[in-house]
């Protein structure tokens, strides 16, 4: 009797639990989509370094993509087939502001993620949050660095 009354409740933490890992994955396509825009569209003095920047983030966003993709899968999901919507701005400053505060919205939201993954018995995936927590707190650290000194 105590499972049958169990079962509403982890279904209940499961579906949440699908529906935000693919508010990640658009998450992850729309760092792709950002990263590669920024990489291609970014000009001044800085664009070569800013460019090989943006485009060195891509792998690591992909990877995210990827394991978010594969969970949603096994869980019985549809990985979403969209990105949550890019800011597409002209200033190289503006672009690492921009993606400053992606990053920082990302890391609030995988914190939330890795706990709702506790709560539903996949410590597995809990476990692979930190990884991606920490890839993500790389990107904002590195992009506070650039900006802290922003000379314009
Ligand atoms: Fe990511
Ligand atoms: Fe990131």
């Amino acid at each position: 009797m105590a499972t049958k009354a169990m079962q509403p409740k982890a279904d209940e933490a499961n579906r949440e639990l699908l529906d935000g890992l693919n508010e990640d994955l658009r998450g992850e396509f729309q760092a792709v989509i950002m990263y590669r825009l920024y990489a291609s569209m970014v000009q001044g003095p800085y664009r070569q370094e800013l460019r090989t920047f943006f485009a060195n983030e891509i792998p690591e966003e992909l990877m995210h993509a990827q394991i978010l993709a594969d969970k949603i899968s096994a869980m019985g999901g549809t990985p979403a087939a969209e990105a949550a919507p890019v800011r597409v701005v002209p200033e190289a400053k503006a672009m690492l502001e921009t993606a400053l505060q992606a990053e920082i919205e990302t890391i609030e939201r995988y914190v939330r993620r890795r706990s709702q993954a506790e709560a539903a018995g996949e410590h597995g995936l809990a476990a692979q949050f930190d990884d991606i927590i920490s890839d993500e707190t790389n990107h904002r650290d590195e992009l506070r660095q650039m900006l802290a000194r922003w000379p314009y």
